[in-house]
């Protein structure tokens, strides 16, 4: 299938864009380049159209040009920090930018959309794990966006007969096998990659926020997803969606693990301690997040390979290891 990726130069979008390359279908990239690389796109100067999703009439032509069945929308905005220090940038990339998508498809004929969603439209819960139809109460500007981006996708879909599929990540973790291609933002803000920069000397140690919360350590529990069963299951996705149709997924391993949890298998994999100090929570931290994959697995059969975080913080370090400056360092 000709399958066009906005934000497909950024960490998940360019996992899925290389796996639905070996898996025989023929993705394009839209990106802006703002949080992603050139370099994390095989071939890309037939494969990365440089554009920004608040063009609608450019990712329209791209669409027509292509001849696009579907599109995967990843472009967006994805820490929650920043998300509560400058909302007006997140409701613009988030909410905005997908009803530019959106327009898009409609003006160029394409029907099929996958959308990035995220846990963090559940919002605060007591009860674990967290299925499709638990309530969706966020507490953060990220999780509110991703939350009216699913909306405005669900109503433009009843409206002009489109067909989508949401999947809702918890935590994406992990690199390719081969440590080419990883986590690496301008403004990095997420766990693991936060601890390697320690290991290699690039911070001076890990900031933990929050020691007491009611988990087994104190520390948050969360549930990390590798980009590689990420992959999979956007390929399932997109082979099986159609016009009319709406399906909603939850994509986590069913694992919950504790921050110290990450921080030790991190260090088992570095063969070091690594710096740390456990400091005040982070405001819009939600203490417990875990995932029932339950309907994926049964619906579409996804078969994810990863459930151990040591193993996926394996394949990431081994990334940082041979990248330990990311994809800028040779300039890309
Ligand atoms: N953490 C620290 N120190 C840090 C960074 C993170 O202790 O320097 C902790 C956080 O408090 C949290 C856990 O590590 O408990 C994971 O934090 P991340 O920032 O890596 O990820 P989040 O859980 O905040 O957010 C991620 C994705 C979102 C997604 C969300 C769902 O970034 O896109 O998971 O929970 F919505």
């Amino acid at each position: 299938m000709k399958i066009l990726l906005t934000g497909g130069a950024g960490y998940v979008g360019s996992a899925c864009l290389r796996w639905l390359l070996h898996h025989g279908h023929d993705p394009i990239a839209y990106d802006n380049l703002v949080e992603g690389n050139v370099a994390a796109v095989p071939d890309a100067s037939n494969r990365l159209i440089v554009g920004d999703i608040a063009e609608s009439d450019c990712l329209a032509q791209v669409l027509r040009e292509h001849r696009i069945e579907v599109v995967m929308h990843f472009a967006a905005l994805a820490s929650v920090p920043d998300s509560i220090a400058d909302p007006e940038s997140y409701y613009r990339a988030n909410v905005l930018g997908t009803k530019s998508v959106l327009d898009a498809m409609r003006t160029a004929g394409v029907r099929k959309i996958l959308f990035s969603s995220t846990a963090a439209t559940y919002g605060f819960h007591s009860e674990m794990p967290l299925r499709e139809d638990s309530p969706q109460l966020p507490e953060t500007p990220y999780g509110t966006t991703k939350l009216a981006a699913e909306w405005l996708i669900k109503d433009y879909t009843r409206a002009y007969g489109l067909g989508y599929t949401l999947l809702r990540y918890f935590n994406a973790s992990g690199a390719d096998f081969d440590g080419e291609h990883g986590e690496d933002r301008r403004h990095e803000s997420h766990l693991i990659p936060l601890i390697f920069q320690v290991a290699l000397g690039r911070r001076e140690k890990l900031l933990i926020f929050g020691g007491d919360y009611p988990t087994s350590d104190g520390t948050c529990v969360r549930d990390y997803v590798h980009t590689e069963d990420l992959a999979q299951a956007h390929q399932l996705a997109a082979e099986s969606v159609e016009p009319g149709m709406g399906r909603t997924y939850n994509m986590g391993s069913g694992t919950g693990v504790t921050v110290l949890e990450v921080l030790r298998a991190c260090e088992e994999a570095v063969g070091r301690p690594i710096p740390h100090e456990i400091v005040g929570r982070r405001s819009g931290d939600p203490g417990v997040l875990i995932a029932s994959p339950e309907k994926i697995v049964r619906e579409l059969g996804w078969s994810p390979r990863f459930s151990d975080i040591r193993e996926i913080v394996l394949t990431a370090w081994k990334w940082h290891q041979r990248h330990p400056r990311g994809y800028r360092q040779d300039g890309t």
